[in-house]
Formats: C-alpha cells, structure tokens, sequence
C-alpha cells in the first residue's frame, strides 16, 4: 500500500508530468570505493524501477536528466562509459517497457551526438510512438539555454519568411523541444544539490519543487511518493490568489 508516515498518497491528484535530475552516481560509487561508472550502472538500475514505478502511478509524462550539454567536460572515459550506458539502454528499451503501455522519446541536441545513438534514438522513437500510457522522455545532451538558443534562431528565420507577425511565449514554446509536452508539474533533484543546472528552465517556471539527500542509486519508489506527497501539499498558485 502507498503509505507513509501514517499519510496516504492521493490517487487523484497525482502530478501529471514529473522531472528528475538523477544526479549522485558518482558520490554513491565513490562512498563505496568503486569506480564513477560503476554508480552510473546503478543509476541505470534505479531509472528502470522508476520508470515502472511512475506508470504504476499513472504518471502521464517522466522526463529524466540524462546527459546535459555541460557534461561533455567531464574526463573522455567517463563520457564515454555514459555513452557506452545509454547506448545500451536505448537498444534494450524495448524490451525493458515490455508489457508496458510506455512511449519513449529523446530530448536535446541530437546532431552532438555519436551515430550509433541517434539511430538507436530513431528506432525507438519509431517503434514507441503509437504507445498512449506513459510518455518516458530522455534529456540526452539537454541544455535549457542551448533548447532557448535555438527555437529563438528558428523563430527569427521564420519571422524573416514572414510565417510569424509576432514574437510571443508561445511561439517560442512551439519551438523548444517540449513543444508537444506539457511542462513539469513535479520537479524532483536527488543528491543534496540545490539548483536546476540547465535542466527545463523554461518548463520549470511554475514547476514545485523538490530536492532531496538520496543519492540517485538509492532512490526507490518510496521516495518517489514522498515527492508526490509533498507535492500534493502544496498549493499552486501560479500567480494568482486562492482562498
Ligand atoms: C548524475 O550523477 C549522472 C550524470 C550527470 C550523467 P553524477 O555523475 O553527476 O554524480 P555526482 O554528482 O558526481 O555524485
Ligand atoms: C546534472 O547533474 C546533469 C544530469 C543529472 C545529467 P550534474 O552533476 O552535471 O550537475 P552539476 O555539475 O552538479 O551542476
Ligand atoms: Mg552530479
């Protein structure tokens, strides 16, 4: 059952769109004397429950922070086991959603991206986007300003062809990856860290908020409903006034 301390989730307002930075991986391994890659293995491990625990919940949409545009300056090995990673997880997606009503789809700049990973991300894509249950939507070299940067390029061009009179939010929002997505209701941070780090900076204007000690490998569905409990406390206001 879905308790906790003695409080029960509430079925009917769970958010309908939850973001997570999964960060902590290599905080884990090192505390265990264990190499950086290892805690990102076992990131891997914790996404696929988390995954499964979201469509449990009825979450409509689950976008994870993957890979961000700043990642690359990480030592050459490590990007390449976290390419060596997602790689991996890609080409067995299918698979790991089995059974399961789960479409996923890649966000970020695919042209940074090796080859062999853009295929993998059109295959999936292709062979998931019939599926209506859970969008899972992967932030795979993901940079809040770099998604801005470019739909406000593409939106100059098309203002140049005369295909737009006005600029406005929602002509930059149908520009931005997400533009088919609704943004975060839940934004959760695992690993101690508070602060967005490019992550949706757009989307998360009115997103709640929600940052915890977990290091990522240690996070299970408990925490998840945690999250959503403190989510479901709060009142959303957006601006305006409720009594
Ligand atoms: C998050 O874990 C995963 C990625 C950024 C790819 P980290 O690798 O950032 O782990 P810490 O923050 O160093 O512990
Ligand atoms: C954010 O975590 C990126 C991902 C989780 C993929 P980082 O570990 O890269 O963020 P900073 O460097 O601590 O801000
Ligand atoms: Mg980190």
């Amino acid at each position: 059952m879905l308790f906790s301390k003695n409080k029960k989730i509430d079925m009917t307002n769970i958010p309908q769109h939850i973001a997570i930075i999964m960060d902590g991986n290599g905080r884990w391994a090192k505390k265990r004397g264990l190499s950086r890659s290892f805690g990102h293995r076992e990131g891997s491990k914790t996404l696929r429950k988390i995954v499964e625990a979201c469509y449990e919940l009825g979450v409509k949409y689950l976008t994870v922070y993957a890979f961000s545009t700043e990642n690359w300056s990480r030592p050459k090995e490590e990007v390449d086991e976290l390419m060596k990673l997602l790689l991996e997880y890609l080409r067995n997606a299918e698979k790991e959603i089995k059974g399961k009503n789960v479409r996923i789809r890649v966000i970020g700049d695919r042209k940074g991206l090796p080859e062999e990973i853009r295929t993998e991300i059109d295959r999936v894509e292709k062979n998931t986007q019939h599926i209506s249950g859970l969008d899972f939507i992967i932030a795979l070299n993901y940079g809040g300003r770099q998604e801005i940067t470019a739909a406000v390029t593409r939106l100059i061009e098309d203002v140049k062809a005369g295909k737009v009179s006005e600029i406005n939010e929602a002509e930059i929002a149908k520009r931005l990856y997400t533009h088919d997505i609704p943004d975060p209701d839940l934004l959760i941070r695992t690993s101690g860290e508070i602060r967005l780090s490019n992550f949706l900076i757009w989307q998360s204007s009115y997103s709640e908020l929600f940052f915890c000690d977990v290091l990522w490998p240690d996070f299970t569905k408990k925490h998840l409903i945690e999250a959503i409990m403190s989510y479901q406390g709060r009142q959303r206001r957006f601006g305006g006034l409720k009594c």
